[in-house]
């Protein structure tokens, strides 16, 4: 996977991507990373890439020839002209399904833009996708790019270690990740949950699985709908809506029992 980040700010990628498992990933030669700075490629004798917007407002706007010229200069140098992302507060909203199908790709532009963005006419011309990493807004493209860029290359082929594949799946399955314990076995006072210690695999497994339905159910219920429910499953969520709040240390409120209600369709 090549990422191809056109920015104003090269220094905050560079900065961000050399370490930890994407570091290890670009020495092996996995994933590269180039930065281009778009405002070498002003056209105006101060260097400066950004003008009023028509029909006033606050802000500046980020002009269309500079990152055109960018752009041109960079895929000339690929050779073609892979997808190209606008990261922006109004794309379509990021989430793993679209991690794995980015990782496919040979290539990736980011395109990050800052100010009131970016001169609409040359986003037409070269943007094919437009993306948002949620509903918040911040002060410009280059999280957003190395949020995705760190998502996607976990997905790229050999990036993560056969031990670390295994907790992608987690959500893929729209579940939650179950809480995870290590030594010591008693820290603060807290016991590490008995199960853990049965070395009772089975247990383990259906116990790691009632933590990922119930943590989901209570901070992402929207992704319920989305998980294939098998017996056991439904026998838990039903223990959780019939034995109320004592069950086994799973409380959970009024609300949570109408949805679970629906959701099993009782
Ligand atoms: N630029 C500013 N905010 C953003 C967001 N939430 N996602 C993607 N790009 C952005």
């Amino acid at each position: 996977m090549n990422y191809y980040v056109m920015t104003l700010f090269p220094e905050m990628i560079e900065d961000g991507m050399h370490t930890s498992i994407i570091g290890r990933a670009m020495a092996k030669g996995l994933l590269s990373l180039e930065t281009v700075n778009i405002r070498d490629f002003s056209v105006r004798g101060d260097g400066r890439i950004d003008d009023y917007p028509y029909g006033g407002g606050a802000g500046m706007v980020m002009q269309a020839e500079p990152v055109y010229r960018a752009y041109e200069a960079l895929t000339a140098r690929i050779g073609y002209r892979p997808r190209l992302i606008y990261l922006t507060p109004q794309g379509r909203v990021f989430n793993q399904q679209m991690a794995k199908e980015l990782a496919k790709e040979q290539d990736l532009i980011f395109l990050c833009g800052h100010y009131e963005g970016i001169d609409e006419r040359v986003l037409d011309e070269i943007a094919t996708d437009y993306v948002s990493i949620g509903d918040y807004v911040l002060t410009g493209g280059e999280l957003p790019s190395m949020v995705m860029m760190d998502s996607i290359a976990r997905m790229v082929p050999g990036v993560l270690s056969n031990q670390e594949s295994g907790e992608t799946e987690s959500f893929s399955g729209n579940l939650l990740e179950y809480p995870q314990y290590s030594r010591p076995e008693v820290w603060h006072d807290t016991a590490v949950p008995p199960v853990l210690m049965s070395g009772h695999h089975g247990n383990v497994d259906r116990w790691r699985r009632d933590q990922s339905l119930y943590r989901t159910l209570r901070s992402r219920p929207d992704l319920l709908p989305g998980v294939e429910l098998d017996k056991k499953d439904r026998k838990f969520l039903r223990a959780l809506l019939e034995q109320g709040p004592e069950f086994g240390g799973y409380p959970i409120t009024e609300q949570e029992q109408d949805f679970l209600r629906k959701l099993l369709a009782i």
